[in-house]
């Protein structure tokens, strides 16, 4: 996607695949830095410490964990260490094991003198294959709602899930692309996503550069915005989507689809298939919610006046940092994937197509 007149991915392997090329969403949106990644060590600290973010990405860096590793080492002993180091990098998206578990599963299968080149072939391919997903969420989603066809079409989106959460398009923002190159007005509302503010630092940082019309909001005013007729849609991205239909996001999602339920505003959820987990049947118990550091609720992250970034305290009492909540499935409207738009009762059976 476009930053400025240049096009990026926000994941890439250099030519000689001695290295991958990643954006480094934690200076964002104050400095645009590209980073090298060379090593396992590298890649884990880069998803711990959300470097790289959002389901799709997690799943596509882990990958070229892998890639990387095998640079070094290509014996079962290392194989099994990525494994294990890369898969607990972080909890909650699926889109981690499950890009970690078929990437083991490929290697671990041939002979070590192949793996190298299989483990570059293979995060290739995955990276490729999220680009093709996200263009195909981007078109059922813009059949599904270019049926608002209002002057502005109003929409309301929560934390990141635009091209900096996969490796381009997005899931949540790629029906909003969509709809903008063919010429429909649309106007996002931002909410800022706190404690780490990825709606304001990164999807309204996306929508900057495309200038495509936006404002940010705190997260309490999305019950404000729906209730008073200024939203048509709500639209978010997942980490873990239920058999049963309900769906993992970021903190906050829950919120604000019940309130959109509440005024009748449809809710969308778009994420591809890989964001769908058959061990998730219906409790948060099946998996773990991150919760992070209470130091992400008591700062805040800004420039000073001499443009240096710079992180201020808030506040010094005790916090509580859940990273994610759980939507039921009664709440949303419709589930856009790269196989088209489904109803939540219905994946079930869309797994396996
Ligand atoms: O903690 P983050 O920033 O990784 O959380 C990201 C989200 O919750 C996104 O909405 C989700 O991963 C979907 S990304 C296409």
């Amino acid at each position: 996607m476009l930053v400025g007149s240049n096009n990026y991915r926000s994941i890439e392997a250099s030519e000689d695949r001695s290295y991958v090329k990643i954006i480094d969403q934690t200076t964002l949106p104050f400095e645009f830095k590209i980073i090298h990644l060379r090593t396992l060590q590298e890649v884990v600290r880069a998803i711990k410490f959300m470097q790289v973010r959002g389901a799709p990405l997690i799943g596509v860096t882990a990958a070229y964990g892998f890639a990387l590793s095998m640079n070094f080492d290509t014996s079962n002993k290392f194989l099994k260490e990525c494994k294990e180091s890369l898969i607990n990098a972080r909890p909650t998206a699926v889109n981690l094991s499950w890009a970690v578990n078929q990437i083991f599963d490929r290697l671990i299968s041939i002979a070590p003198e192949q793996r190298k080149e299989l483990g570059w072939d293979l995060a290739d391919t995955l990276a490729n294959e999220d680009i093709e997903k996200n263009i195909s969420i981007g078109l059922h989603g813009y059949n599904l709602i270019k049926v608002h066809n209002k002057k502005p079409i109003n929409i309301l989106t929560h934390c990141n899930a635009g091209w900096l959460a996969t490796v381009d398009h997005g899931t949540a923002l790629s029906p909003i692309f969509k709809l903008f190159n063919e010429g429909f007005d649309v106007h996002v509302w931002v909410g800022e996503t706190r404690p780490r503010n990825q709606g304001m630092s990164l999807t309204a940082w996306e929508l900057e550069q495309y200038k495509i019309k936006h404002t940010v909001v705190t997260d309490n005013a999305g019950g404000l915005l729906m209730k008073e007729g200024l939203v048509d849609f709500v639209i978010v991205g997942a980490d873990r989507i239920a058999m049963d239909g309900q769906v993992c996001n970021k903190i906050g999602t829950y919120l604000k689809a019940v309130v959109a339920k509440e005024n009748n505003i449809p809710f969308y959820v778009a994420a591809p298939l890989s964001t769908i987990d058959k061990n998730f049947i219906g409790e948060s118990r099946n998996f773990e919610i991150e919760c992070r550091d209470a130091k992400e609720v008591m700062t805040m992250k800004g420039i000073d006046k001499m443009g240096n970034i710079i992180e201020i305290n808030i506040g010094n009492s005790p916090a509580y940092n859940p990273a994610f909540d759980i939507t039921p499935k009664e709440y949303v409207s419709k589930f856009i994937c790269e196989k088209g738009v489904f109803d939540t009762n219905e994946i079930k059976e869309i797994i396996n197509l």
